[in-house]
């Protein structure tokens, strides 16, 4: 069983997280909370530590909401904009977005910066653990920037591995890998996240970081093969999910082809451009996965307007996250699909049942009942099941997530 957790008397709380009120830092905040640790959350967004004071899940998790409300509740969970806290706790987490720019770049300054903000704070005796997916070198890039400050702090880095709708099952369930620099930093870690799992997998920093991104683009990688197996069976009349279910049945070798769909969201892309840089951009399998993936909506589009005049017609859109069940719709292609759309056809109206903070999303049964043809561009378990198929009113319907269960053939 993994240890609970106790309060080291030089410190008033266990966890700090940095970053904390955002879709990773909240449930591992929360975890934490639930295990019995003190745990204080620091994040520049004033409206999330309001909302994480206030008892309100800032976004969904399935399954966050009791936990949240007792740890809150409890005191062992609160947040705030001030630094400060930084100095309150003797883990120190850092779990801040790492984005991409523009141009595909990784910023590797991005957590440098972030901590600067927390330096004054930094005190004896913390443990610095950097969980954000980072670029390889930023953990040894910390360890200078600590050791230059002349505190006696250990730098661990052991990265998130949970999949955003699954924290709250994946944070107790999945192996944590930890790494750090020296012994001590090792076993404080493995000792920390001991407290949610038993299962520790031990790495070097930089087997770490590296192991962190190939998980993320090797997830990328495959939802390319299999977007690419799904235009090369469409361009031929073929209905790919008859293939793969014919070709996965009892065959374990081939069980983990995905099915055809959007492989978007704020990681598997962004992580993949960043493996690139780091490896020169002499990356052909990413960047080929990348327009691959990037590219399905354009191939929607264009399979469309082979066979409908869209310049007039009203094409409805529904689902907008960037995957099933979700309110995320950050790098969500439903969006790029919505723009090729507006560009060729006559009127594109969205829905999602939930997202919230898209003021153009209009009720789903307003685009159903005005659109001529209707795309599902986010696998959403509402969109299953006989009852929704007669919602749809026998119109034609673009469906390469096989939602409906009639095949992906667009
Ligand atoms: N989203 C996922 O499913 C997932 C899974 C595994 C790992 N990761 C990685 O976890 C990290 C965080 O991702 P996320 O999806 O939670 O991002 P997010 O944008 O949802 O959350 C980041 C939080 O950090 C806060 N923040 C930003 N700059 C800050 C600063 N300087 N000081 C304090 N707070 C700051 C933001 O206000 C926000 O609340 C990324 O590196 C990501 O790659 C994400």
């Amino acid at each position: 069983m993994a240890a609970p957790a106790t309060s080291n008397r030089h410190f008033e709380c266990d966890v700090v997280v940095i970053g904390g009120c955002g879709h990773v830092g909240l449930p591992l905040a929360i975890a934490f909370a639930d295990r019995g640790a003190q745990v204080v959350i620091y994040d520049v967004s004033e409206p999330a530590v309001e909302s994480v004071n206030a008892g309100r899940l800032p976004f969904d998790e399935p399954g966050a909401a009791p936990l949240f409300e007792r740890a809150v509740a409890s005191g062992r969970l609160r947040a705030s904009a001030d630094p400060a806290v930084v100095g309150l706790a003797e883990h120190v987490i850092v779990v801040i977005g790492t984005p991409v720019d523009e141009h595909l770049n990784p910023n590797q300054t991005a957590i440098p910066r972030a901590l600067s903000a927390c330096t004054p704070y930094l005190r004896n005796g913390q443990l610095l653990v950097l969980r954000s997916t980072v670029f390889p070198g930023v953990t040894a890039l910390v360890e200078k920037m600590i050791a230059a400050l002349g505190v006696q702090i250990e730098v661990a880095f052991c990265p998130e591995r949970i999949a955003e709708g699954k924290a709250m099952t994946e944070l107790f369930e999945l192996p944590q890998i930890v790494s750090a620099r020296s012994p001590e930093g090792l076993e404080r870690a493995s000792a920390l996240f001991g407290r949610l799992t038993d299962s520790i997998v031990a790495l070097t920093p930089e087997e770490a970081e590296l192991a962190k991104l190939f998980t993320n683009v090797w997830r990328y990688i495959k939802f390319a093969a299999a977007n690419q197996f799904y235009m090369m069976a469409n361009d031929r009349g073929l209905d790919f999910e008859r293939i793969r279910k014919g070709l996965t049945t009892d065959y374990p070798r081939a069980a983990d082809m995905p099915g055809a769909g959007f492989a978007a969201g704020p990681c598997l892309f962004k992580d993949t451009m960043q493996l690139a840089a780091f490896n020169n951009n002499n990356f052909t399998l990413g960047h080929t996965a990348m327009t691959i993936n990037e590219g399905l909506p354009l191939y929607l589009v264009h399979r469309l307007e082979q066979r409908f005049d869209l310049s007039s017609m009203t094409v409805g859109i529904l689902g907008m996250a960037f995957k099933g069940g979700s309110d995320d719709i950050r790098s969500s292609l439903s969006y790029k699909l919505k723009r090729v759309l507006e560009f060729k056809a006559d009127t594109v109206l969205c829905a999602d049942p939930y997202v919230t903070v898209d003021d153009s999303l209009l009720p789903q049964d307003e685009v159903i009942a005005k659109s001529d043809l209707l795309t599902i561009a986010a696998p959403h378990p509402e969109y299953r099941g006989p009852g929704f198929d007669k919602l749809l009113l026998d119109k034609p319907v673009a469906d390469i997530w096989n939602v409906l269960g009639r095949g992906v053939r667009v």
